[in-house]
């Protein structure tokens, strides 16, 4: 089943204090970026990637698109102040597809699998989501103190992908833009719609790369694949 994938790749990576895009930091000699870009770029089912990207970064990025052969880029639009300008930005430039995904550059880790299972279950039902069920005991806290311990059965940590249908993340980023709504990733503008919004269990290893201590995770998790 054929999808485009939007990849937010404009932000600056404050958390990780690395003083440049933590995308461009290598695990196992690779850009993290390029990690990402070969998982679609490998996956027969991509027909396009749609790259969000700083202005002053777009040289080196096409630089490294051209050095590891990734040709399925459509569009390096410009991203935006937050990441859902950046992923707005690619929705307006592509052109009509059946399925879209929004994937965070920063998740390097992301399976052929899990994309298909994304792909299938947004054909099906419209919109869905990766996810893992929360692990920990979950507690709400305010002021450093507990308000509510929350029942985990119904707590998943959401990631990316995120899969639509084309027209439905299409009205949804419209209605938010309208409205000025900002929301923290892309299921939150469709579930405002009052459409439902699925999920597909995902991995723990699919982790986005936050924090220095991120980096030595993901070299585990690349050594535990080799
Ligand atoms: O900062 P964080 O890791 O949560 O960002 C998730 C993804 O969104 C990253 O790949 C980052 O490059 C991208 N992003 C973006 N535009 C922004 C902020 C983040 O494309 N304004």
């Amino acid at each position: 089943m054929r999808y485009e994938v939007v990849l937010p790749a404009a932000g600056s990576g404050k958390r990780m204090g690395a003083g440049k895009n933590k995308l461009f930091l290598l695990l196992q000699q690779k850009p993290i970026l390029i990690h990402t870009l070969e998982v679609f770029q490998n996956d027969d089912n991509c027909t396009g990637i749609w790259l969000a990207v700083k202005p002053e970064e777009r040289e080196y990025i096409q630089q490294l698109l051209d050095e590891y052969g990734i040709t399925k880029v459509k569009g390096l639009p410009n991203g935006g102040e937050e990441r859902q300008h950046s992923v707005h930005s690619c929705i307006k430039e592509m052109e009509q597809v059946d399925i879209v995904l929004v994937h965070d550059a920063a998740r390097p880790f992301i399976t052929h699998e899990i994309i298909a299972s994304l792909v299938v279950c947004a054909m099906e039902k419209g919109a869905a989501i990766a996810g893992v069920k929360a692990k920990d005991t979950m507690k709400k806290v305010r002021d450093g103190v507990i308000i509510e311990t929350v029942d985990r059965e119904d707590l998943w940590m959401i990631q990316t992908p995120q899969a639509f249908r084309f027209e439905l993340l299409y009205e949804a980023e419209d209605v938010a833009e309208k409205e000025g709504f900002l929301g923290t990733d892309e299921a939150m503008l469709v579930e405002r719609l009052g459409h439902p919004v699925h999920i597909v269990e995902a991995s723990y290893d699919n982790i986005k790369m936050t924090t220095i201590e991120d980096l030595v995770l993901g070299e585990a998790i690349l050594k535990k694949r080799a």
